[in-house]
């Protein structure tokens, strides 16, 4: 007999039963619905709302249920609708008239509420973990490519040169800001929902303020009705796990490109890397791929809960059931591709020569060319001039900026020397950028101190 039978006449349709069932996917919730079970009861019993022997026994059948569905002898039933009423029904079954007890002054409204924001809470602090890993596997792969030259494009062509190292930390700052992103994110979902009841609170005397210390929460939501209707901090979240799939993505996109013969910077680790069923040469990307396509199913999520919860009025609809698939997809996706994406990279080789022979072959170091001139006194806007006759000039000879004989550079403009090839060598081009930011040596080990001590400054947990 369903709990809310009383009101009906007939049985719910099977169709509709299976149709409205949540218990298929929220049952992944069960720690956190009876951890918000054992302290709404445990401060019934404080509050004098049940009796305190009652409010133990709900505890204790709580813990005693907890620890059996841990050990799989717990089997859920569609016929109890969700994770809620399942365990609910599990405990009256259990310790008998007592479990009834136990939603005095609550609905499955607040306590859903509950159970996403303890859920999520738990899983930022894993994805946080996870993200923190792959900074210290980008550190690591920095450190030692600190002279990997290799170009760095704009509408990938070539443009100016850098370093794999620099190319490094600029993921790890991108990786830093969906920790922070993470964070602030829980620091606004860490609102404990228990007392708005079904939307309009409750007439009983209970204490919001002590249920929330003992879940661990920041503070309780100010009001009952946003309380049981607020989704927002899931959307944050799938916002915040989607800008993590695009910074992945884009990052996959450059090892697919950077592993294929036509760059060759790089090359995958046979266990991270893939054959072809027919082409007895390939060896394919397809953890980067894979990655780069989940983005994909993660966007997908976000656009799927901000289209339930748009237009939906106050409080609780049952549209809002709607929210766990993507959020729970979402999760298992980004906490898949996560480690996958980090042990890739953390085993992958880098090719310095390639990568160098790749910035050395073009007109990378046109603009440290116009910059020498500028040095020797020419504006900027005549020195880009000069230099772009002169890449003209090189590109209908056969030649690069290198190449020219000195005579040449004099006839462009007198400003030029001998000192100019030095200027235009690969390494005075890198090196000489030492701007904070910039891909020098220098500038890159204080980028790398950086992203280290934001690793090290990270509590594991993600509080
Ligand atoms: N399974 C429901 C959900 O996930 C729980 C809340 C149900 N509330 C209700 N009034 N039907 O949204």
């Amino acid at each position: 007999m369903k709990l809310w039978a009383g009101r009906f006449e007939k049985d719910t349709d099977t169709l509709v039963n299976d149709f409205n069932s949540s218990i298929g996917f929220d049952a992944r919730m069960y720690r956190e619905d009876i951890a918000g079970s054992m302290a709404h009861a445990a401060m019934l019993g404080r509050q004098g709302i049940i009796d305190p022997g009652e409010a133990e026994a709900i505890v204790a059948g709580l813990q005693a249920i907890l620890a059996d569905v841990e050990a799989g002898t717990v089997a859920f039933s569609a016929d109890n609708e969700d994770i809620h009423m399942n365990i609910e029904t599990l405990l009256t079954q259990r310790i008998g008239d007592t479990g009834k007890r136990l939603h005095t002054a609550r609905s499955r409204n607040d306590q859903v509420a509950l159970d996403i924001r303890l859920y999520l809470k738990k899983e930022i602090a894993v994805i946080r973990g996870q993200l923190l890993e792959l900074m210290q596997v980008l550190v690591r792969k920095a450190e030692v490519n600190r002279e990997s030259y290799m170009p760095g494009y704009t509408h990938l062509q070539r443009a100016q040169p850098t370093t794999f190292a620099h190319y490094m930390m600029a993921y790890a700052n991108m990786f830093r800001r969906d920790v922070t992103r993470l964070d602030d994110c829980l620091a606004r979902m860490d609102e404990m929902p228990l007392g708005s009841g079904a939307l309009a609170g409750t007439t009983y005397p209970i204490d919001r303020q002590s249920v929330a210390d003992q879940l661990g929460f920041a503070r309780i939501t100010q009001n009952s009705l946003d309380g049981v209707s607020d989704r927002d901090f899931a959307i944050e979240f799938l916002s915040a796990c989607s800008i993590l799939m695009m910074h992945l993505s884009r990052f996959s996109e450059e090892i697919i490109l950077w592993c294929s013969w036509e760059f060759r910077f790089v090359e995958l680790d046979d266990a991270y890397s893939t054959g072809s069923s027919i082409m007895p040469q390939k060896k394919n990307p397809d953890v980067a791929e894979l990655v780069r396509g989940k983005t994909g199913r993660v966007y997908g999520s976000l656009i799927t809960l901000l289209t339930v919860m748009k237009s939906l009025p106050l409080a609780y609809n049952k549209d809002m059931q709607e929210d766990k698939e993507p959020l729970f997809d979402t999760i298992d996706t980004v906490e898949q591709c996560l480690p996958v994406f980090a042990a890739m990279l953390d085993t992958l080789t880098v090719r310095p020569q390639q990568m160098a022979q790749a910035a050395s072959a073009g007109f990378i170091n046109a603009t440290d060319c116009a910059d020498y001139l500028v040095r020797k006194g020419m504006p900027f806007r005549d020195a880009y001039m000069v230099v772009g006759r002169l890449v003209h000039q090189c590109i209908q000879a056969g030649q690069t900026l290198d190449t020219l004989e000195l005579a040449q550079f004099q006839a462009a403009s007198s400003l030029f020397d001998a000192d100019v090839y030095d200027a235009l060598a690969l390494r005075s081009c890198v090196e000489g950028r030492k701007v904070p930011g910039g891909p020098s040596h220098e500038a890159v080990s204080s980028q790398i101190a950086y992203i280290q001590s934001f690793i090290d400054g990270c509590s594991p947990s993600g509080q």
